[in-house]
C-alpha cells in the first residue's frame, strides 16, 4: 500500500492506494470521479482517457500510484456547476454523441488536443486552423460505436475555432 497525494480538478487527494490499482479504478472507486468510463481495460477504447499534468492518458493503463504529486484533470472537472463547457455544448449541438459512454474519453482528449492547439496559435499567430484530417486522426484513438465520429469531428473543430477568436489574433 501507498500513500500518495494529487489534485483532481484542482481539489487536493491525499489517499493509500495498492500498488497495482489503476488509475482508472483510483479515480472511479476511491476517489468517487465515476465520470471516467472503462471499456476495454487494456489501452484500445479511449474510454477512460483522463489528462495528467496536460496530457491525455489512458487510465486504465496508469497505476495509480503514478499519479502521486500530478494534476489530473477529469470530465467532471469541464462543466461549471449546470452549465456544459464550450467544447461539451459543442458536442451536444453537433449531434456528437448518443449513449455517451465513449464521451468523457473523447472529450478529454479533444482538451489536450485544442489546448495545444491555442497555444501553438498563440506561438505563430499565422499559423492555420487544424484541418479536418488532423482532427479524424486524433479521435481516430478512440472507439465509439454509435454516432460515427462526423459530428465528434465537427464539435472539435468549432471549439478551436471560437476557442482561437477567442485568444485573439
Ligand atoms: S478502458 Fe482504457 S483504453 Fe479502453
Ligand atoms: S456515443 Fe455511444 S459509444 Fe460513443
Amino acid at each position: 500500500m501507498h500513500q500518495i497525494r494529487l489534485r483532481v480538478n484542482g481539489r487536493e487527494h491525499e489517499l493509500t492506494v495498492e500498488a497495482r490499482r489503476t488509475l482508472a479504478d483510483m479515480l472511479r472507486h476511491d476517489l468517487g470521479y465515476t465520470g471516467t468510463h472503462l471499456g476495454c481495460e487494456h489501452g484500445i477504447c479511449g474510454a477512460c482517457t483522463v489528462l495528467v499534468d496536460g496530457g491525455p492518458v489512458r487510465s486504465c493503463l496508469m497505476f495509480g500510484v503514478q499519479a502521486d504529486g500530478t494534476e489530473v484533470s477529469t470530465v467532471e472537472g469541464l462543466a461549471a456547476g449546470e452549465e456544459l463547457s464550450d467544447l461539451q455544448q459543442a458536442f451536444s449541438d453537433h449531434h456528437a454523441l448518443q449513449c455517451g459512454f465513449c464521451t468523457p474519453g473523447f472529450l478529454m482528449l479533444a482538451e489536450a488536443y485544442l489546448a495545444e492547439q491555442v497555444s501553438a496559435a498563440a506561438e505563430d499567430p499565422a499559423r492555420e486552423d487544424p484541418a479536418e484530417a488532423d482532427v479524424r486522426e486524433l479521435v481516430a484513438s478512440n472507439l465509439c460505436r454509435c454516432t460515427g465520429y462526423q459530428g465528434i469531428v465537427e464539435a472539435v473543430l468549432a471549439t478551436g475555432r471560437s476557442r482561437r477568436r477567442a485568444a485573439g489574433p
